[in-house]
């Protein structure tokens, strides 16, 4: 009996993985040029480390988290998300007596949410975000956003959207949650059981509620930016300012709120703009400022900022917007046709190979006609045929699948050869317009 995928998730092959290497990179790529150091945390964690810091009053602790009880007895939790992981990290390993401050990393992996799949909502899905934690300054919230800018921008998404707002100190976040609980108690008769818990552990909590009818009521809610105190407004209004100053444009949502309890001060999250034809597949990534967090978990009380992208909202966005070709082929199709040959060409292959051309090259004896399809479907930009006269002339015949121009190249020059005509080859592409 054939045995399905688990619900929500789902097998990355092929092309696509290769979309998700180009993003992952690039991502790794523009962090290192932030100075931000790769941190790899597990995949388990006590379950106790998400209660404390996720939160309780969050829907990702109360309804989505993958918690089991091991053989030992201990409760344990796939993790919805790695920045508690971290701030476990630098705790259990102290490197918060580092003086070195800020202490900036930079992660990827997968992270485990029980939610109903949909469009850019999986129940495993991959994230990569940084942390940096020990500096608390509006300059340090603007590079953290300057940074989730700059990677969608590099991977060819500069059209997002930023938006920003602040939950603010503790003075204006209790001030808001009052005047939230005040509202809120006027309609709470109306509103769905979740609203109902919330209003009791964080009011904020229910300007997150999907039900259609409490989202109407939610409109009417107070906004946070009528709570925020003189300090928090200035430290919001100098994020905007820096990141205006070298040209990322963001707009103030004051109903943005976050679904994970440690935030205080900024929060913000990129968005697409509405494209006809592309599914609305939420937030491509978030984050914000945490103020308590590692402190929380054990540690000094050092405040911090972060953000996380979900890389399977960014991949499918690339495909569906840009219409990104995820079968790139391969630089060379080797082919042999008869047994000898075939063997003379496994250590050509593995030589080209050594000087980094991606090369595939037939096994089985098969004619011409029959390779050079081979070849196509492979989306190789050459073929090199090796005939006898080409074996004992120590010479191969390397064709343009593109234009079927051929060249014979002696075997001594082909490495250098290859390079140019693959130059030229990219050159070409790059200049005249894809065919219809
Ligand atoms: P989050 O908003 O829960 O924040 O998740 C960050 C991103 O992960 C989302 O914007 C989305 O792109 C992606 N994501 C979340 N859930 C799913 C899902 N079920 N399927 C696919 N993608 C998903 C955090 O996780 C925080 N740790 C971010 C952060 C880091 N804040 C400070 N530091």
């Amino acid at each position: 009996m054939e045995i399905n995928p688990v619900k929500g998730t789902h097998d990355i092959i092929g092309g696509e993985a290769n979309l998700y290497s180009m993003i992952e990179h690039t991502a790794m790529q523009v962090a290192s040029c932030y100075g931000y150091k790769e941190i790899r945390t597990p995949i388990i964690e006590h379950t106790p480390l998400f209660l404390r810091s996720v939160g309780e009053s969050s829907d990702i602790v109360n309804k989505e988290m993958y918690t089991f009880e091991d053989k030992g007895g201990r409760s344990i939790t796939l993790r919805p998300e790695l920045t508690a992981g971290i701030m476990r990290s630098i705790v259990t390993n102290k490197l918060y007596a580092n003086t070195d401050l800020p202490l900036k990393f930079f992660y990827l992996g997968p992270c485990f949410r029980y939610e109903r799949p949909q469009a850019g909502r999986y129940r495993q899905f991959n994230q990569f975000g940084v942390e940096s934690v020990g500096n608390p300054s509006f300059f340090q919230d603007a590079e953290v956003i300057a940074l989730g800018y700059r990677v969608l921008e590099t991977i060819g998404l500069g059209e997002v959207r930023v938006l920003i707002n602040s939950l603010g100190d503790e003075e204006s976040r209790t001030a808001y949650k009052e005047a939230l609980r005040k509202y809120f108690s006027k309609h709470i008769d109306k509103m769905c059981s979740d609203c109902k818990r919330r209003l009791e552990v964080n009011p904020l909590r229910i300007l997150d509620c999907k039900v259609p009818e409490d989202i109407e009521i939610v409109k009417g809610a107070p906004k946070m930016t009528d709570y925020l105190s003189p300090a928090s407004k200035a430290y919001l209004e100098s994020v905007i300012g820096i990141l205006k100053s070298i040209g990322i444009e963001t707009e103030i949502d004051s109903t943005l709120v976050r679904g994970l309890d440690y935030y205080t001060g900024v929060v913000f999250e990129y968005h697409l703009p509405k494209i006809e034809g592309v599914d609305n597949i939420g937030a491509l990534g978030a984050g914000g400022h945490y103020a308590n967090l590692l402190a929380e978990v054990g540690g000094p009380s050092y405040e911090g900022i972060g953000l996380a992208f979900g890389i399977e909202r960014l991949a499918y966005v690339i495909k569906t917007v840009h219409e990104f070709d995820t079968n790139f082929g391969i630089d060379v199709y080797l082919m042999g046709m008869n047994d000898s040959i075939i063997e003379k060409n496994f250590a050509l292959a593995d030589m080209l190979r050594g000087s980094g051309f991606s090369v595939e090259s037939n096994y089985e004896v098969k004619s011409m006609g029959s390779l050079f399809k081979t070849a196509n479907r492979k989306k190789a930009k050459f073929a090199i045929i090796v005939g006898e006269d080409e074996v004992a002339k120590k010479e191969v015949a390397v064709k343009n699948l593109k234009t079927q121009e051929q060249t014979l190249v002696k075997l001594e020059d082909l490495e250098n050869v290859l390079h140019s005509l693959l130059n030229a080859y990219y050159a070409s592409e790059y200049e005249s317009p894809k065919e219809e």
